[in-house]
């Protein structure tokens, strides 16, 4: 008997101690980690598995990513592990089937992995590389994708990149710039610098997600840079 839950902040160590025993202690020098270095994992998609003690047996996290030339944005999933005694009872099935329902329901449109598509075709994963995908450093055969929409896997051609919006509170600002091509958002649409970080302004998340996607290809900052707006951006 196991349950599905949502991580819970004492569940670090359990999830930390799992990891190292299915991937082993260098496991976060693998090319799939270099996306998750400084870059939040996407909270609402944090589930564990649980057994009848209470004891996490399994876990699954996703990060997000930019896709292809044009940057969309995508999630990476993994790591997905379930603990050894704990394997073949349809638990890492339920983790990936759980959270996929869910990102789909959070209008996520698109799924990259790192892993065997012999596991993850079940899940209706294809070979990524088809798609013009390409993860630099990794071998080509493990990367897999889904599309959670209708045209999820058009134009994604290009390399993965790390996410660069990463959510903060930012510093002073230092400076302000308008959006690139004096384009105007909305209503309320602003967009500026200051040291280190950019910052957003606007009544809608998308409109937000958007301004700052145009914003960061027009001022480039570096990987982890803080990006700060007044609305959480999902
Ligand atoms: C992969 C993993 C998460 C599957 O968890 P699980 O709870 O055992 O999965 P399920 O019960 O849903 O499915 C088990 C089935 O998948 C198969 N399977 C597991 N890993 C597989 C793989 N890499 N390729 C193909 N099939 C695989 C098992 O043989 C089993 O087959 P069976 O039903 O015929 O016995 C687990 O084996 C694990 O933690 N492995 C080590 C870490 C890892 O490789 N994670 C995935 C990284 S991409």
């Amino acid at each position: 008997m196991f349950t599905i839950t949502t991580q819970r902040a004492e569940d670090g160590p359990a999830i930390e101690d799992l990891l190292d025993t299915a991937f082993g202690p260098f496991r976060e020098s693998k090319v799939s980690y270099r996306y998750r270095a400084g870059v939040a994992p996407v909270a609402s998609l944090q589930l564990v598995a649980r057994d009848a003690g209470d004891a996490v047996v399994g876990t699954i996290r996703y990060w997000p990513v930019l896709i292809g030339h044009a940057g969309k944005p995508g999630l990476l999933l993994g790591p997905l592990a379930v603990a050894g005694h704990a394997r073949s009872l349809g638990i890492g099935a339920a983790l990936v089937r759980r959270t996929l329902d869910m990102a789909a329901w959070a209008r996520h449109e698109r799924v990259l992995l790192v892993g065997d598509l012999a596991y993850y075709q079940r899940f209706g994963f294809v070979p990524a590389t088809p798609h013009g995908i390409v993860m630099p450093g990794e071998n080509p055969a493990r990367l897999q994708a889904l599309a959670l929409t209708p045209n999820g896997l058009a134009g994604l051609a290009g390399p993965v990149e790390p996410w660069r919006w990463v959510r903060g509170r930012g510093g002073e600002l230092t400076a302000r710039t308008p959006l690139p091509n004096g384009e105007r958002e909305g209503p309320t649409p602003e967009a500026w610098e200051g040291e280190g970080a950019l910052y957003v302004r606007h009544r809608s998340k998308r409109a937000i997600a958007r301004a700052l996607t145009r914003a960061l290809r027009a001022h480039p900052l570096p990987v982890g840079a803080r990006v700060s707006s007044p609305a959480p951006i999902s």
